[in-house]
């Protein structure tokens, strides 16, 4: 059984969710069954993550912890039922955010970054995804992007443009197998979609795309 699972990483403000959302409106035009989903989840832990967003001084390893523990109900309850319907799951976010944030976020607790992530890695078992859609972009524009659509105070804990610079440069460093596709996010919502959906109609041997 061929299962697919695509995810769409990036800072805030990259646009990864309208990339999401595209793909899934071009699935469906070519009656290619799929589910879209993102993380963190509506459900229980994701609903006590959007709550610890918005507090600056909730504990960085247990927001590490949550996040996990979210991904992994995400993976068991919602994703891989999905894919044995075979179907094409798309979610915004996934492993590499937690590696990419928390590995900042937590960095006070590990003598080196190396250290930080793999027991990030060791907190995510759930399988990886088959491809990585990583919406990159220089954080300046990101968070000018987001302040301009949000207000200051909606604007969660991350949202900062130091700090994810140091995320970003995570995102990319992960980036190495060919799993990975680096986009850059300061290209139209339609180039980026042409190239993602190229990309997938070439390494996705799911089905027939015509
Ligand atoms: P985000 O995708 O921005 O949600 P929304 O667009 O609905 O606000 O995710 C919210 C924040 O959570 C974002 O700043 C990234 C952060 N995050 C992590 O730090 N680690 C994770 O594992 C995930 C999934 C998200």
């Amino acid at each position: 059984m061929v299962m697919t699972l695509i995810a769409f990483e990036g800072i805030d403000g990259t646009g990864k969710s309208t990339q999401a959302k595209l793909l899934a409106t071009w699935l469906e035009q070519h009656k290619i069954p799929y589910l879209l989903t993102q993380e963190p989840t509506t459900d229980f832990y994701g609903k006590l993550l959007r709550k610890r967003l918005k507090d600056a001084n909730s504990d960085p390893l247990g927001d590490a912890c949550l996040f996990a523990l979210d991904r992994s109900h995400h993976y068991y309850d919602i994703i891989l039922p999905a894919m044995m319907e075979q179907k094409i799951v798309l979610t915004d976010r996934y492993i590499d955010s937690s590696i990419a944030y928390q590995s900042i976020q937590c960095a006070n607790f590990f003598p080196n970054q190396k250290l930080a992530i793999e027991w990030i890695r060791q907190l995510n078992q759930v399988p990886e995804a088959n491809l990585i859609c990583l919406l990159d972009t220089d954080p300046n524009i990101s968070v000018k992007r987001r302040t301009q659509e949000t207000a200051i105070q909606d604007l969660e804990k991350f949202e900062h443009t130091e700090f994810l610079m140091k995320v970003r440069q995570v995102f990319l460093n992960q980036a190495t197998s060919d799993k990975y596709i680096i986009l850059n996010a300061t290209l139209s919502i339609e180039e980026l979609q042409t190239q993602i959906q190229n990309h997938i109609v070439k390494h996705i041997p799911h089905t027939n795309f015509k």
